[in-house]
Order: structure tokens, then sequence, then C-alpha cells
């Protein structure tokens, strides 16, 4: 039996929603969407719960294909009319497949890239662990799960990023990313934080002191002259990286919006103490 069972629910899309992921990911993961060796040939990225229509499948299908011409894609689908509707699209390495979290093992399908965006925000937090190990198995070592939300137009992210290792999933990082449509501050993440997260991040808790040294670090970036909110957000996530652990300082990042914290220890999850 499925650990998450599959179930109906809105399959609210909308073009290039995912936008910011793809840029990170062939920025950031350009040797994971390449690799060919061995069984990485034939690793697919997959994409599970792409709603009413496959376009950010698509989006991403042409953005990939810039760095890996021949990797194979596919769209899974709880929703059988969703499935069906998106055949229209497929194309010699581009499948769309009825399927839930577990589709890719039980086709004996390797994959390298695994993405469930907006996806377990249906769940109910203590649904994620499970759904995480099943999105994972399929994954060769060295592949990766993201797994977050995003607001409707796509201008605000935040996603696990979760790497397959011999021993399960090491849960590397949480990614950040906001284009500014809704000005910036540290809290505006907080509507769109995993589902274990989201409600959870109680004082004490190892996200609520991360999300106070951010703010901490915007204030004063803004009390020394960061006008703006791309400013404010650059500036602030300077400050940050200095003082609190994990957070990545790649310029890049910082110059499009994004911040990746990647504690030493792990993403913590709800209720661990703070490392
Ligand atoms: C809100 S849409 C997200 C569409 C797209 N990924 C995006 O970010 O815009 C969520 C979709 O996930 C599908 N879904 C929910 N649980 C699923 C599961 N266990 N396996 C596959 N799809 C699932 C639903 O049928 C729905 O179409």
């Amino acid at each position: 039996m499925s650990a998450a069972p599959e179930r109906r629910t809105r399959g609210r899309t909308s073009p290039s929603r995912l936008r910011a992921l793809d840029a990170y990911l062939l920025h950031c993961e350009r040797p994971l969407l390449e690799r060919q060796d061995g069984p990485w040939g034939e690793a697919a990225f997959l994409d599970v719960g792409f709603g009413e229509h496959p376009w950010t499948t698509l989006e991403s299908a042409r953005g990939f294909r810039e760095l890996n011409p021949a990797l194979r894609v596919i769209g899974v689908e709880a929703d059988p009319a969703r499935a069906a509707a998106a055949a229209s699209h497929e194309g010699e390495r581009t499948h769309f497949r009825q399927g839930g979290f577990g589709w890719a093992r039980e086709a004996g399908q390797p994959v390298r890239l695994v993405r469930a965006m907006n996806i377990l925000r249906q769940y109910r937090p203590e649904e994620a662990a499970a759904a995480h190990g099943e999105l994972g198995q399929a994954l060769l070592p060295g592949g990766l799960l993201v797994e977050g939300s995003t607001d409707g137009p796509g201008g605000i992210t935040v996603a696990y990023l979760l790497r397959r290792e011999a021993g399960g999933l090491r849960r590397e990082a949480l990614l950040f990313h906001t284009d500014f449509h809704q000005g910036f501050a540290p809290l505006l993440f907080r509507d769109w934080l995993p589902v274990d997260w989201r409600r959870r991040m109680a004082p004490g808790s190892a996200l609520h002191a991360f999300f106070a040294a951010w703010t901490a670090a915007w204030i004063e970036a803004r009390a020394h002259g960061a006008n703006t909110p791309a400013e404010s957000f650059h500036q602030g996530a300077r400050r940050l990286s200095q003082a609190w652990p994990g957070v990545s300082e790649e310029p890049w990042l910082w110059e499009n919006g994004y911040l990746r914290w990647q504690p030493p220890a792990g993403v913590p999850r709800p209720g661990e103490p703070i490392a």
C-alpha cells in the first residue's frame, strides 16, 4: 500500500509557475542534469503531480534539454483524466502517466531528479516524511528530490532539496526564492513553508530561530542603507551568512533572489532541537 495515499485534489497550475526552480536547477545542478554514464543515460526527470495541464513539465523539459537533449521526461498524475489529457503532448522522450508517488519504482524507471511542487500542501504534516521516502525511492545515488510550494504566479518559492545517499534521503537544504513582486521581508516565506513546518514554527524551534536571525540581519541591512527589496534581501543574506551556519554564499543566488540554507547536520525536522 502507498505510504501517502493518492487523493483527488484541485489541479491548479499556471505557465511558468516553476521558472525560478528551473533556473536554479540549471545553474546549480548542471552535472545532475547532464550526466550520461551507466544508468544515468536512461535516468529521467520525473514531475509528480503536474496538475490540470502539463505546462510546467513541458517548460522544464525544454530548459533541461538545453543541457541534455536526450533527457527522458515523465509527468505523473494521480488524476486519470489529467494524465489522459496530457497524452497529446507526448513526444519521443516525453511521457505522461497516471500514477502516484511510487510510480517510478513500480515501473522500474531510474530517476535523476524528482519534482513534487504544490502537492504536499494538500496532505497532512505527518504524511510528509513517508511521502518524501516514497518519492525518493527510484532516485539514483546522488539524485535529487525537490518538494515544496509556490504562490500562484510562482513569484515566491520554498522547497526542500533532498539528496539520495546510500543510507536514504539526506535533508540537504531548504531553498527560498522571491522575485520581489510583494516586496521583501523574510517572513514573506512563512505561508509557503513545506507542509511539515507550516504552522509549526513555534518559538524554540530550529526554523523559528533561523527566521529570527534572518529578520535581524535584514533589519540591520536596511539600517545600513539597503533600500529596495532586492538590496535588503541581498545585503541581509550576506549578513546572515556571517552569523548563521549553512547559508550558501554564492553571489549568483543572492543576486537572483535565492537563499539556500544547508545546515551541516541537515534541515531539522519540526520538534528536533536546534543543532
Ligand atoms: C496544485 S496541482 C500542482 C501542479 C504543478 N505541480 C504546479 O506546481 O503548478 C497538484 C496536483 O497533484 C496531484 N497529486 C496529488 N497527490 C498525488 C499523488 N500522490 N501522486 C500524483 N499526483 C498527485 C493532484 O491530482 C493535482 O493535480
